[in-house]
């Protein structure tokens, strides 16, 4: 793992930007794991004007999600599908049927986990994947916990998620209690990973890191054993 800080949020957006904008300009068919949350929302924007530069098209480019909420509708504006929307797709050439979202309506969440982890393998496999940390280590919405799963599945969020997460809501009763995740096998199967730490109450997760031991008490620290994964690191933080 090759940790890198950045003086502020736009420096970490921009250099975690600079990762996907390559890898597009090189491979325009690439396919993208792509996050939801506060962390990436300012990597999207460096990639959108990438995008309106000229510099880099997403005419071809597929995505998988890594995770929703459950159970949601997709045009609920808390969904991570209405996110993508609104902090990506919208702005960008991409063809919407090559983007997928975990389905927050499925009524088999067990068969469209299994689904949705061949149809990424069936594509080739992503080639970057980025990631944003919950205060409690979690990645995507693996949860810390004594074991994980590997695969895409349905999960019941933590209290401590449940908290970190009110803040986009009306209030916290209003936050699902069940999201569907990728699982970490989904997550280490992507080729290169970029993980954004940043924002309050992460301190404790980047001092984990540091420590140099992995845990599923912390799913983070097990990105420790991933053959080529970056955490860029800004200010709030450090
Ligand atoms: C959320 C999402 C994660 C996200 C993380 C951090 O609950 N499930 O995928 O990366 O928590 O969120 P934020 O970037 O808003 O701090």
């Amino acid at each position: 793992m090759k940790i890198v800080h950045a003086k502020n949020y736009d420096e970490m957006s921009q250099k975690a930007a600079a990762e996907f904008i390559s890898l597009i300009a090189e491979k325009p068919d690439a396919l993208l794991g792509l996050a939801t949350g506060s962390s990436p929302v300012g990597m999207y924007q460096c990639m959108i004007e990438a995008y309106k530069a000229g510099k880099i098209s997403f005419k071809n480019i597929r995505s998988f999600n890594l995770d929703e909420y459950y159970p949601i509708t997709p045009d609920n504006d808390q969904s991570y599908r209405y996110f993508m929307d609104t902090n990506l797709f919208n702005a960008v050439d991409i063809d919407k049927n090559n983007t997928r979202v975990p389905d927050g309506q499925t009524k088999d969440p067990d068969g469209f986990g299994a689904k949705y982890d061949e149809a990424i393998a069936a594509e080739g496999g992503i080639d970057l994947q980025i990631l944003g940390v919950g205060p409690n280590g979690h990645i995507g919405f693996n949860e810390p916990d004594s074991e994980l799963l590997l695969g895409t599945h349905l999960t019941a969020l933590k209290e401590t998620t449940i908290a970190a997460n009110a803040r986009f809501f009306a209030s916290e009763a209003d936050v699902p209690r069940h999201a569907l995740t990728m699982g970490l096998g989904s997550i280490f199967a992507a080729k290169k990973i970029v993980v954004l730490l940043t924002g309050n109450g992460k301190k404790g997760v980047y001092e984990k890191l540091l420590e140099g031991k992995v845990s599923t008490e912390c799913p983070a620290t097990l990105l420790h054993l991933h053959p080529d994964c970056t955490v860029f690191v800004d200010d709030s933080i450090l």
